[in-house]
């Protein structure tokens, strides 16, 4: 099945990697957002790719979502030490959609281990200049900051604002700004550039132009906007997972 998933969707997948500078796409046949079907092989496929980039002792980060999260499952075991980091605090999320709750399922899976992050979603200045002064914060943002790769979903600008319970103010403010997608806290308009930051404390934006890897997997013709804007300036050592939807209409965007 893994030959059938994306054998014929592989040219279309070199021609777009061409197309927006990164470095590798892999797609999967259908709509997430029309077939469960494609929904997990994106997990499949995401998983299957950071598997294959395992080595001893290498440090993961990752973000919310469910994309994430449905990657994590269709993780196998590995002989060696790995570890998944959260890339974020809390953002609001449900408990399932949360980075947190992500790594600790990947660590099961591969045999690996995990830390945690608990720090509110938001906070305020004051309160983000002690918390990072923690020595339990301070290690675990170190790991942020050294890990190998990085694992993130991208979403939908305005859906992503409602899940996490956004205040109307910024919603308003992401709206006036043509916010159309969001990758770890950063929104953007359809050019790609940055028109709203979350203040979370965890991975920042140059954090992930420095990893080696960076896996992003997202799908459903109801991201495409959003994929597309982030595609702009996506880092060259980007890989994206997406569905063949989105990459169809890719083809047109660039
Ligand atoms: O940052 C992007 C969002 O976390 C994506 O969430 O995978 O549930 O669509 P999702």
């Amino acid at each position: 099945r893994h030959m059938e998933v994306y054998n014929d969707l592989s040219a279309l997948a070199t021609e777009i990697s061409k197309l927006t500078g990164i470095s590798k796409l892999i797609v999967v046949k259908g709509d997430a957002d029309e077939s469960q079907e494609t929904s997990i092989n994106l997990g499949v496929e995401a998983g299957r790719y950071l598997q294959s980039l395992l080595r001893p002792d290498m440090k993961v980060t990752v973000t919310g979502g469910s994309s994430t999260a449905s990657m994590a499952s269709h993780l196998a075991q590995v002989p060696f030490d790995v570890t998944f980091t959260p890339a974020r605090g809390g953002l609001g999320e449900d408990m399932i959609h949360q980075a947190n709750f992500i790594v600790a399922k990947m660590a099961e899976s591969t045999g690996g281990c995990y830390e945690s992050l608990y720090v509110p979603d938001q906070v305020s200045e004051q309160t983000y200049q002690n918390l990072i002064e923690e020595p339990s914060i301070r290690s675990v943002l170190d790991q942020i900051k050294s890990a190998d790769i990085v694992v993130h979903g991208i979403g939908n600008a305005a859906k992503m604002a409602v899940r996490r319970k956004t205040d109307s103010a910024v919603q308003k403010l992401l709206l006036e700004n043509e916010a159309v997608g969001e990758a770890f806290g950063y929104y953007f308009d359809k050019k790609g550039n940055i028109v709203y930051k979350v203040r979370t404390i965890g991975l920042q934006l140059e954090d992930v132009i420095n990893k080696e890897h960076i896996i992003a997997v997202a799908g459903g013709s109801s991201k495409v906007d959003a994929i597309a804007a982030y595609l702009k300036n996506a880092p060259e050592q980007t890989t994206l997972i997406t569905d063949e939807a989105v990459a169809k209409q890719l083809l047109k965007a660039f």
